[in-house]
């Protein structure tokens, strides 16, 4: 765990330094590309600038993903509930999911007692899970099912997302909350959104952990990977 925190650290410490650089020309591309989409241009030129403004807005997010991953801010505690804040990630998710049919059933337990968290941190890192399931799910088979949970064990919460997705190869288990791992498409995924995740998860004191089957597996019932929140 030291071993991974450290190389997070010193991966911050140079995606930050990129990231500001990349962030002044990219300003400029994207200004000057749409300032251009506002003259009268002929159809194939538009085109063209059109792709040059839209790429250069995901190259932003790319770049804007990383500065998060290397901001290092004090998390601001407060009294919050992980029902509500797994509400409002699917709330901002529920369009996308009807048009990708993807269906959520939630389990809440209706009496979770607050936790002392940074709720719009974890609300990143439910997001993070969230849409990781929904590219998987509709990856493997065009819907899906997402199942989410919430469950008080003695003085334990939990929180758990099961998809029935493509599952995670066993040789990628390992490699999952490592910085910069994907196995989507290329340009599609920046790979850090577990990262992410990872490290607001121990800034919290709280635990993440998978559970993922490949295959056809009777007893996983079709969820095929499930992360499982604790604190
Ligand atoms: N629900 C899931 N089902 C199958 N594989 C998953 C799931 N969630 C994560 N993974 C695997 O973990 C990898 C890393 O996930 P992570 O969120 O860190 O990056 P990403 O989703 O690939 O990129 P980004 O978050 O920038 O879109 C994924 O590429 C995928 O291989
Ligand atoms: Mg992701």
């Amino acid at each position: 765990q030291l071993i991974v925190t450290d190389r997070l650290a010193s991966i911050g410490e140079l995606s930050s330094g990129i990231a500001h650089e990349l962030n002044n020309p990219l300003t400029g591309v994207i200004g000057f590309s749409d300032l251009l989409l506002d003259r009268d241009l002929p159809d194939d030129i538009k085109e063209d600038v059109e792709i040059i403004s839209r790429e250069a807005k995901r190259t932003a997010g790319v770049v804007r993903n990383l500065l998060t991953f290397a901001r290092k801010h004090e998390t601001e505690r407060n009294r919050v509930n992980i029902n509500s804040i797994i509400e409002k990630v699917l709330e901002l998710r529920a369009y996308e999911q009807k048009v990708s049919n993807i269906e959520v059933n939630t389990r809440f337990a209706f009496d979770l007692p607050e936790i002392m968290a940074d709720g719009f941190r974890l609300q990143q890192v439910f997001l993070n899970i969230i849409i990781n399931a929904e590219h998987f799910m509709t990856e493997a088979h065009g819907r899906g099912t997402l199942t989410i949970t919430t469950e008080q064990l003695g003085d334990i919460i939990r929180a758990s997302f099961a998809d029935d997705g493509s599952g995670i190869a066993k040789e990628n288990l390992e490699h999952l909350f490592d910085p910069f791992f994907t196995t989507k498409e290329v340009g599609k995924g920046t790979g850090l959104g577990l990262s992410i995740s990872y490290g607001i998860i121990t800034e919290h004191g709280s635990n993440i952990h998978l559970k993922s089957f490949t295959g056809e597996d009777p007893l996983t019932k079709g969820n095929n990977c499930r992360f499982i929140f604790s604190y």
